[in-house]
């Protein structure tokens, strides 16, 4: 069987810099890969190519069916490609609602011209919206459905890391990418989302995962197979056993010790 995604070759060049080093990655429907390596080893440009923001310098990628080289992130999303940001990207003073949104458009049509003249039709959207968000948010916590017109910045980082899963969720991709989700969280909290996700992993088995992590244990739990990066390049694909053990993965950590 084909790999919902399947990366090769692919190569991302910043003037003399390589940060992606012509990779074979693969990734099968509703399997989770833990994508570890040293700090600017090319984890998050890996994310930013797959999702079209920088265009790749070479390779492939084809995801399903489609040839996503080089498309733009509106088509790579409505693909079904989704993420989440290193950094957070949530607008703090508008609502958990709209934030939420905001990973719909595209798919849902909000525009102002189709609202105008299609009012009734944009009334149901809005409302199957509100319905949808509210479903996916109480599944992560009850208390986020139930402020979901409440600012974004009136949550807990915990929360605001929900809020910010549940955007990429909303538009009902295949593949979620999650760049660091535990960043800036207390090793408490990080148990609790890697809760959610497990949780959430078991309601649908079909949604394949790629999570960058530098905490092992959470790579540990939630992985089906890790793939570890250095300098752009694949030095490591296999399980997270075999991870630890592997004189490259051990190298690749020590940096220029050994
Ligand atoms: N937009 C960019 N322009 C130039 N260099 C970049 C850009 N984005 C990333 N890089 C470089 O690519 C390398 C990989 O970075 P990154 O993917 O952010 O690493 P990681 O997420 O694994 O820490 C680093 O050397 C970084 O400085
Ligand atoms: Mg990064």
């Amino acid at each position: 069987m084909s790999p919902l995604l399947a990366c090769s070759g692919l190569t991302m060049r910043f003037g003399g810099l390589t940060a992606l080093d012509s990779l074979d990655i693969a990734v099968g429907t509703g399997e989770t890969v833990g994508l570890v390596g040293p700090n600017g080893s090319g984890k998050t440009t890996f994310f930013n190519v797959l999702t079209g923001l920088y265009r790749p310098s070479e390779g492939a990628v084809r995801f399903e069916a489609s040839d996503l080289f080089g498309r733009s992130p509106q088509e790579i999303s409505r693909a079904g490609v989704a993420r989440t940001f290193q950094r957070s990207r949530l607008m703090l003073d508008q609502t958990v609602f709209d934030n939420i949104a905001l990973g719909a458009l595209g798919r849902v049509d909000l525009g102002l011209l189709p609202a105008l003249v299609f009012r009734s039709r944009f009334r149901r959207d809005l409302s199957a919206l509100v319905e949808k968000a509210t479903a996916l948010t109480r599944r992560f916590n009850p208390h986020i459905a139930a402020s979901l017109f409440k600012p974004a910045g009136s949550f807990t980082m915990i929360d605001r890391r929900r809020i910010e899963i549940c955007r990429a969720l909303i538009g009902g991709p295949r593949l979620l990418l999650l760049d660091e989700p535990s960043a800036g969280m207390t090793h408490e909290e990080t148990r609790h989302l890697m809760d959610d996700l497990l949780a959430f992993r078991e309601e649908m088995p079909d949604l394949a995962i790629v999570l960058v992590e530098h905490e092992m244990d959470v790579i540990r739990r939630i992985s089906d197979r890790c793939v570890v990066l250095n300098f752009g390049r694949k030095i490591f694909e296999g399980a997270f056993d075999a991870l630890l053990a592997d004189p490259d993965v051990q190298t690749a950590y020590l940096g220029g010790s050994q």
